[in-house]
């Protein structure tokens, strides 16, 4: 099967967050499996182009309408772990993919509407009829849309989509005027039944235009897909979503084993598995030292995370002071898109600036992220909401025990030791339900009361995280279940 996956962000070349890791694993298990997988992606300049193999142009004259003028692209190739990677670097004066960013910027609904468009002209310019587009949140949302009104003509009739939701906190609610600088008509999509923002009429919603124009769409763990059909989570669009239940479903995502691996991962110091638990203490040594934590027995607490209000950052903020009193560690990697948050931890990163057992990075710093799963303890994660979440599930792989909110993916994967239905072997970790101090304080309290008082206890836990199978291999075999489910109908 040809199957092109179009998003925003690819691991390593271009991430901001799991949405990088989720187009890694998924296009890297695929292409195992033998299928022919193409990740098409926007020309940034912020790519790490050094990541990609055979990086060449493939496509100097590639034109691409958009508002009113005809911009010239080039189209660059490059292999990632076995798929083709393929960027569209458009030349104009708007330079729409040059702004040292990947998200953030006054125009990003027309860098990513622009992007849709592209992705399309060059489908058919160059001839090429992918069997699946699987596109991803509001930035390929047109997609869908531009298919079914201009490209299913223009030869693209037998390609299907699947369209998968990350993140329903952003569904790109946009000026109308977008949808005719990329040529679609708005009096034919402004209606409630197509584009129409359920909110504010005058708007157009490009995740609602990918949900009702895809043929699959799918969120990224069952119990997301519950909560944005039938709770607030789903930000207004839940009586649209359980219109489209019949095509609508939720796959929980994995983790590429081949990146996140205690055992083999070259950017820890020493490596580790389930069977050599005790190597961990190398990584927890060099973790204090590169922070400047004094060394102690305290255990290690951890957050890496995007400073966004999904992820509970006020609640972060006490998991920090609660560690402190319980006598614990705390070490945060964390960065905001949002200034108002990003001087909350800078003035937070004062206040600590004496503390020996406490360190806050404001930053990107994958080499670090992964030092901090390898040399934690424990990974606080409270988040208001979580589609799926990752950072549990990479954590537990390091022999780090999740604290985590019960809401969405991180019901879905942790197992509270304390109160759970599982088998013994199944539990992982401590899990609350609201989303307050005392709440919080609740399972931290029952993590350190455990660690202390109990150590063989708390290190059972941290191999039954570890022992889990968090890898692509079921996930990936759903998808493609989907994907022949589509090309079937
Ligand atoms: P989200 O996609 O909502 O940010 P996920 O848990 O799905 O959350 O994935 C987050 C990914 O981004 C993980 O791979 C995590 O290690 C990484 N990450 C988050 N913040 C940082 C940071 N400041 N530095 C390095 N990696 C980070
Ligand atoms: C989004 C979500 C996160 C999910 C990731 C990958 O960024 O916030 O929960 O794990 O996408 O699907």
């Amino acid at each position: 099967m040809h199957i092109a996956m179009v998003s925003a962000e690819c691991a390593p070349i271009a991430k901001a967050g799991g949405l990088g890791d989720f187009v890694q694993g998924l296009a890297h298990e695929l292409a195992r499996g033998g299928e022919r997988v193409e990740v098409i992606l926007p020309c940034y300049d912020v790519l790490r182009r050094e990541a990609l193999t055979g990086l060449r142009e493939i496509r100097a004259d590639l034109k691409v309408p958009f508002q009113n003028r005809l911009l010239d692209c080039r189209v660059f190739a490059g292999t990632l772990d076995g798929y083709d990677c393929l960027l569209i670097d458009p030349r104009s004066e708007d330079r729409f993919f040059e702004r040292g960013c990947i998200y953030g910027e006054p125009d990003d609904a027309e860098r990513f509407a622009f992007f849709s468009r592209a992705v399309l002209e060059w489908l058919c310019q160059a001839d090429r009829r992918p069997d699946i587009l699987h596109c991803n949140d509001w930035q390929t949302g047109l997609i869908p849309v531009l298919l079914a009104e201009l490209f299913q003509s223009r030869g693209l009739e037998h390609t299907r989509v699947c369209y998968t939701l990350h993140n329903v906190g952003y569904q790109g609610r946009v000026e109308a005027a977008i949808l005719g600088q990329v040529g679609l008509d708005p009096a034919r999509l402004m209606v409630p039944e197509r584009l129409q923002d359920p909110g504010d009429p005058g708007l157009a919603n490009l995740m609602k235009g990918g949900i009702v124009h895809a043929h699959f769409v799918n969120t990224v763990s069952p119990r997301y897909a519950w909560e944005i059909q039938n709770t607030e989570q789903g930000m207004g669009l839940q009586p649209l979503l359980h219109s489209h239940r019949h095509k609508f479903g939720g796959v929980l995502n994995g983790i590429d084993d081949s990146v996140w691996n205690p055992e083999v991962d070259p950017l820890i110091p020493v490596n580790f598995g389930p069977n050599s638990l005790p190597l961990k203490a190398a990584n927890r040594k060099e973790l204090r030292s590169r922070m400047g934590l004094e060394s102690s027995d305290k255990p290690i607490i951890a957050v890496v995370s995007r400073l966004d209000r999904q992820k509970g950052v006020e609640l972060v903020q006490h998991g920090i002071r609660h560690t402190l009193a319980e006598g614990g560690q705390f070490v945060l990697l964390g960065s905001a898109l949002d200034p108002v948050i990003d001087e909350q931890f800078k003035r937070l990163r004062r206040a600590m600036d004496a503390s020996r057992n406490c360190r806050i990075e404001l930053g990107y710093d994958e080499s670090l992220a992964h030092l901090i799963y390898a040399g934690s303890d424990m990974i606080l994660i409270p988040s208001l909401y979580e589609p799926c979440g990752l950072t549990q599930l990479i954590a537990m792989k390091y022999g780090t025990v999740p604290i985590v909110r019960r809401v969405g993916g991180l019901a879905d994967t942790v197992f509270d030791a304390h109160y759970s239905d599982k088998s013994f072997e199944a539990r992982n970790g401590y899990l609350f339900d609201d989303p307050t101090e005392d709440g919080l304080e609740s399972a931290m309290s029952r993590a350190f009361g455990l660690w202390k008082r109990f150590p063989e206890y708390f290190r059972q836990l941290r191999i039954n995280g570890m022992r889990g199978d968090y890898s692509w291999r079921q996930p990936a075999r759903r998808y493609l279940e989907i994907y022949a489910h589509v090309r079937a109908h």
